[in-house]
């Protein structure tokens, strides 16, 4: 009993004289079990909500596999006492086993009739190599639960019937919802609501991936309005169907893009269609997204008088079982008011421009790729106030490991404006900065993007389809500029130089390579499949960063921004790089009568010295018993089947673009 006066003892003092929280954030882990949590200055409180009345468990780890996970399991018992224990995923296949260092605080507990609620708080870095730290990286959020409690205060748990799952959120740099107003503020005048939906699109039997574009005219106003909300609306039963939804500006022909609008939409990107201008990002879902509020300083502008009339949907289907007989109408809702806000929000999008010039080699552990937003990109369209960028999605197909977003001004390396180091490409989602950036007119940016393509037996090549690979970040910023696309794409003579090659046999048909001389009279064909990447990646990866590349920077109108398109640039110059603050670990473990009863890092499933006459033999008895939990491993996002681009792919884009 005494730790849970305590624990309301703590739950005063922290709260005041309320035990109701104000949440930042939350997420529906399955339809049983809610949490909640705010992000403080050290620490992380959560709130688990779970319809049990047996055991729960919170986890973190870094990736979909349960081993290695860092779990917290709480429960109530039968005299009310709350049970909270930190503990560890050591293997997969077996009970979390308890952390010998308890550092998760517990703060309140309760059972009502149907459900379980604890509240605890732990450090972002607990010191504890048993805990992962939590960071802005994606976080493989893990839970578990059961109808049944463990039946000692040890904590050995319920043999069979536990349901577990996993998924990856963004604790830290996440969206919120905005604050609901209190009586005495004025009332929010309602929003108005764009529904940008499909139309019972069927997703074919013979695929596992469908991308479905519609384009729609924008709702009928008279006037400017701001955006400030969108969320999705997925129609039940389609959730496991749905990838990714973006929502793009176009510009172009108003003739082309209004017969586009009369039909349902059609596959994305096919040949022989019409090509619509539709890049600009206005709006993106991606799974495991709730959507995105705009902070209160800004919005997207909808004006019928300036700006894209039309916009397209893109969406994403997936079906890898392949079930039959699917439709779906889902899509995305923008809610929109014309009570305007200070500011006009924009989508900056900077990155390697999507190309066969963007080489990925197969079989390393890492490959970076860096896109290059130049200083006289930003020089000449950032006004001198600066702009100021609030979130920031990221996107790489399926081999990207790590994204950045890097500033460099006067060739000062600045913090990144955002960091992951344990991106997931299934997650997509945008991350909120928790402070917005600066970025003024001469600042270089860079997307720097880290793949994996040990899965990958051939090349891999920039471009638009899910076996090509993407470095891509969006960032949402204002006030809104001109400036829509800042890409860059490696010269040719990176590329060539990147593969050792010095210099073509000019007029040659097929090309041939006539420098260096250990490679003369070799076609680029031979170079490239015989290009041993074993040995001579570092040269590879040295060149493709040292070399030239063309900085393109496209206005929101489709244009290049005049005078860089001619332009050749280098790597910025830097001379002070920045350094990532190592702050000294200092450790306070709080103990609790568990950890003391339980210091043991040992595995629960064997029995456990007490170290108190409380352990009694009864609960002896019961530590004993065998705790291999049988049940499967939670759902895993994605099948994605590993494909791999054929060399004879590869060398026909390269002579092509060469010729
Ligand atoms: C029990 O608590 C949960 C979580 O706070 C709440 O959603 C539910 O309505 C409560 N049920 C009852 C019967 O009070
Ligand atoms: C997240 O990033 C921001 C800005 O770069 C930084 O100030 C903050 O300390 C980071 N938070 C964590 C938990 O690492």
């Amino acid at each position: 009993m005494e730790a849970l006066v305590a624990a309301f003892i703590i739950a005063f003092a922290l709260f005041g004289n309320c035990l109701c929280v104000e949440w930042r954030h939350s997420a529906v882990l399955d339809n049983n079990f809610l949490v909640l949590w705010t992000p403080g200055e050290k620490d992380v409180t959560f709130e688990v909500q779970v319809k049990t009345l047996g055991y729960v468990g919170l986890g973190f780890t870094k990736d979909e596999g349960r081993a290695g996970a860092d779990m917290v399991i709480g429960w109530v018992d039968n005299n009310g006492q709350v049970h909270l224990q930190d503990r560890h995923v050591k293997d997969a296949s077996r009970d979390p086993q308890m952390d010998s260092s308890q550092d998760y605080r517990l703060l309140l507990g309760y059972e009502n009739k149907t459900h379980t609620v604890l509240r605890f708080s732990r450090r972002y870095d607990t010191c504890d190599p048993r805990d992962l730290k939590i960071t802005n990286d994606t976080m493989q959020v893990v839970w578990q639960y059961h109808a049944e409690e463990p039946v000692s205060a040890a904590g050995v748990l319920p043999d069979h019937g536990d349901v577990r799952g996993t998924r990856p959120l963004y604790l830290v740099q996440r969206d919120a919802q905005p604050r609901r107003s209190s009586r005495n503020q004025e009332p929010e005048t309602p929003l108005k609501i764009w529904d940008v939906l499909n139309q019972q699109v069927r997703l074919p039997m013979e695929e596992d991936t469908l991308l479905w574009c519609r384009v729609l005219e924008m709702p009928p106003i008279r006037r400017k309005h701001h955006v400030v909300r969108y969320e999705p609306v997925i129609q039940p039963g389609s959730h496991e169907y749905l990838h990714h939804m973006t929502l793009y500006e176009c510009r172009g022909s108003a003739a082309e893009l209004e017969t586009a609008a009369r039909s349902t939409g059609g596959v994305c990107y096919q040949s022989g269609q019409p090509t619509l201008q539709c890049n600009t990002i206005a709006a993106t879902w991606s799974l495991g997204s709730e959507g995105f509020n705009y902070p209160p300083e800004a919005g997207y502008a909808l004006d019928p008088h300036a700006g894209p009339q039309f916009y397209m949907l893109e969406t994403h289907y997936t079906n890898p079982q392949l079930d039959a007989f699917i439709s779906d109408s889902s899509g995305l809702r923008l809610l929109y008011t014309e009570r305007l806000r200070v500011h006009d929000a924009g989508v900056l999008s900077i990155g390697i421009d999507p190309n066969w010039r963007h080489l990925i080699p197969p079989g390393q552990p890492e490959v970076v790729s860096e896109g290059h937003c130049v200083a006289d990109c930003t020089g000449q369209t950032i006004p001198n106030n600066g702009v100021n960028m609030f979130a920031v999605i990221m996107h790489t197909h399926q081999l990207g490991k790590k994204v950045r977003l890097r500033q460099i001004r006067a060739s000062v390396e600045l913090p990144p404006i955002a960091s992951d180091t344990n991106y997931n490409p299934s997650y997509q989602e945008y991350r909120r900065l928790q402070r917005p950036v600066k970025v003024y007119p001469g600042d270089h940016l860079v997307a720097e993007c880290t793949y994996s393509s040990e899965s990958r037996a051939a090349i891999t090549l920039g471009g638009l389809t899910t076996r090509e690979e993407t470095c891509l970040i969006s960032a949402l910023y204002y006030p809104r500029i001109e400036l829509s696309l800042c890409y860059s794409l490696p010269s040719l003579p990176t590329v060539l130089h990147s593969l050792g090659i010095q210099q073509l046999t000019p007029n040659s048909s097929p090309v041939k390579i006539q420098a260096p001389p250990e490679l003369s009279g070799l076609t680029l064909e031979e170079r490239l499949v015989s290009y041993d990447w074993e040995t001579s990646f570092q040269s590879f990866q040295e060149a493709t960063r040292s070399g030239t590349f063309k900085p393109l920077c496209w206005s929101s109108r489709g244009d290049l921004l005049p005078g860089t398109a001619q332009l050749e640039s280098r790597y910025p110059r830097i001379i002070t790089p920045y350094k990532e603050p190592t702050l000294p670990c200092t450790k306070k473990p709080t103990q609790n009568k568990f950890s003391k009863l339980l210091s043991k890092d040992g595995d629960i499933g064997s029995p456990v010295e007490p170290d108190s006459d409380e352990a009694n033999a009864v609960e002896r008895g019961q530590l004993v018993r065998s705790k291999v939990s049988r049940s499967s491993e939670g759902p895993i996002a994605g099948s994605s089947r590993t494909r791999s681009v054929s060399v004879a792919l590869v060398v026909a884009a390269l002579v092509a673009a060469l010729r």
